[in-house]
């Protein structure tokens, strides 16, 4: 996994093309985003057309690092401060109560902002050399349509949404594939009683150890939040996910020559005939969960009638990829 050197011509560009209203594809650690500058209503509103998502979805804003926390949020609890020191740049969200500054079409029309301080090296110095004394933001979501799986390389953006006069972006910063692969951890810090929205490679556990209280998954009643859609993170075809003991069964079932199959060796190794895609499942946590949307990608493109997924481990430490899982199979 290589990050190309940060190209200042190109990020000088990128700042030019976010000031004047545009739409940049940003490498971050976690997934690609759709950048645009939170302070600017109507580059705001354009991503949200470019990804076909819903206007009342909020977006996380990005910032340049725990500096800018006060120039977009009020009343912040001191747990977002010690969480921001510890885990800031890095692949954490905090939803706190949001500032005048912050418009309400960054928040989907909530009185709580989302934010995060990337620690990619591309997203870094584009944030920091946007941001200026205001402590300007940039609003990304993650650079998909909606609904879709999230991007970990360029090529994925490329594909996707790719560059006008054909596709919906300005520009598309390649910072090579992300990292973590998996979206940011997700806190609700605005009302007292910290709540886990989205669960990522900050676990729950690192987050519990921090403050030393427990923190629960939020309840029902949680914020509006796009990533807790049912069907989000969806391949077009249909997804099942399979314990290793009856997934070679199962292709059989379907016809494992039709079917594209991600599984550790010995299950692949168990299959009765060759599938349509065989993708070996990385053992490795981390290994796993960067290249898993690369992965859904993959075999999504196969052509296959039906996408057959070994269970992954059902240890605290997989929630997130467990939890990609389970709405990519929904
Ligand atoms: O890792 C990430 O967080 C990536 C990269 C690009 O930074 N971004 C990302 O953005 O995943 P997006 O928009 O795909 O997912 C952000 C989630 C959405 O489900 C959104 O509804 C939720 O965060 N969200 C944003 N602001 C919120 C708020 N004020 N309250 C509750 N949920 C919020
Ligand atoms: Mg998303």
């Amino acid at each position: 996994m290589t990050t190309p050197p940060v190209d200042s011509a190109l990020i000088d560009r990128a700042v030019r093309v976010l000031e004047s209203g545009g739409l940049v594809a940003m490498p971050t650690e976690t997934v690609y985003g759709l950048a645009a500058d939170a302070d600017n209503e109507a580059a705001v509103m354009a991503t949200y057309a470019a990804k076909g998502r819903p206007a009342d979805h909020p977006l996380i804003v990005h910032v340049a690092g725990p500096e800018a926390i006060s120039q977009w949020a009020e009343d912040v609890p001191p747990e977002a401060w010690t969480l921001a020191r510890k885990y800031w740049p890095g692949p954490l969200t905090m939803v706190l109560k949001k500032k005048a500054r912050c418009g309400l079409w960054v928040t989907g029309g909530q009185y709580t902002v989302a934010l995060r301080c990337p620690s990619h090296p591309w997203a870094h110095a584009l944030i920091a050399a946007f941001a200026g004394p205001t402590q300007r933001g940039l609003t990304a979501p993650s650079c998909n349509t909606f609904g879709r799986i999230s991007p970990s390389t360029a090529q994925h953006v490329a594909d996707d949404l790719g560059v006008k006069p054909e596709g919906k972006l300005d520009m598309i910063l390649d910072g090579g594939p992300c990292e973590f692969g998996i979206e940011s951890t997700m806190l609700n810090l605005s009302d007292g009683h910290p709540t886990v929205l989205r669960h990522g490679v900050i676990t729950r556990e690192m987050i519990e150890e921090t403050l030393g209280f427990a923190v629960p998954d939020a309840g029902s009643n949680a914020p509006r939040a796009s990533g807790r859609l049912k069907s989000h993170y969806a391949p077009r075809t249909k997804l099942e996910l399979c314990t290793a003991e009856v997934l070679p069964a199962r292709a059989a079932e379907l016809g494992t020559a039709e079917i594209a199959i991600m599984a550790s060796a010995a299950v692949l190794r168990a299959l009765d005939a060759a599938p349509m895609l065989a993708v070996e499942a990385p053992e490795n946590l981390h290994d796993y969960g960067a290249s898993l949307y690369e992965n859904l990608h993959l075999l999504d493109r196969a052509g296959a009638k039906r996408i057959l997924i070994e269970l992954p481990p059902q240890a605290p430490a997989w929630a997130a990829v467990n939890d990609r899982l389970g709405r990519a199979a929904a």
